[in-house]
């Protein structure tokens, strides 16, 4: 797939457990870009564990950390980045990734969500009695964040594709463009 302009960056955001690794990965192959994980850099780079880093240096430290890399990734292009779920809390992430990105917000319901994620662990603020009723609070807290992203993909429901054609959709109403199938 060939497209119009290569300068920007793609960057999903959305709750965790709403596909973005999935669907990042699918749009970086189709347009050749490369894919960057939030989540899987910061962890090389403190060669630790997500998990680790908030039992050991606590959720504050993990922020900072995002909030570092926000910064450089905002300064580079053709990136496909998937962000964690949280880099929303703070509102320069988002401004700053826009300043040379395509945003996009993957949405899904708290019971979609908890389907997504109850068989995984990985995820430190999933680990509780009652993971749905941490979703929605967690939900419910950062929608206003979420909301700031200009772009939107429900995603309950659909296959890891058709997420991908939906977002597609977005790119080529931004000028992206598609050349071949
Ligand atoms: C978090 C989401 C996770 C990871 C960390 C915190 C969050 O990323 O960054 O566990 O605060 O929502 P994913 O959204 O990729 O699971």
């Amino acid at each position: 797939m060939k497209i119009d302009f290569m300068a920007k960056n793609i960057v999903i955001f959305g709750f965790m457990g709403t596909g973005k690794s999935n669907v990042g990965r699918i749009l970086s192959e189709k347009f050749g870009m490369e894919f960057l994980e939030m989540d899987d850099e910061i962890e090389r780079r403190e060669g630790s564990s997500i998990s680790d880093i908030f039992e050991k240096k606590g959720e504050a430290y993990f922020r900072r950390c995002e909030r570092r890399l926000v910064k450089e990734l905002s300064e580079k292009e053709n990136l496909v980045i998937s962000t964690g779920g949280g880099v929303v809390l703070d509102e320069r992430n988002i401004s700053d990734l826009g300043r040379n990105g395509i945003l996009i917000c993957l949405d899904a319901s708290p019971k979609s969500i908890l389907m997504r994620t109850k068989s995984e662990n990985h995820r430190p603020l999933l680990l509780t009695n009652d993971p749905l009723k941490k979703i929605e609070e967690l939900l419910a807290y950062r929608r206003p964040f979420y909301d700031l992203i200009p772009n939107h993909v429900r995603t309950d429901g659909l296959s890891t594709e058709e997420v991908s054609e939906k977002v597609l959709g977005i790119l080529e109403r931004c000028g992206w463009r598609r050349d071949s199938p």
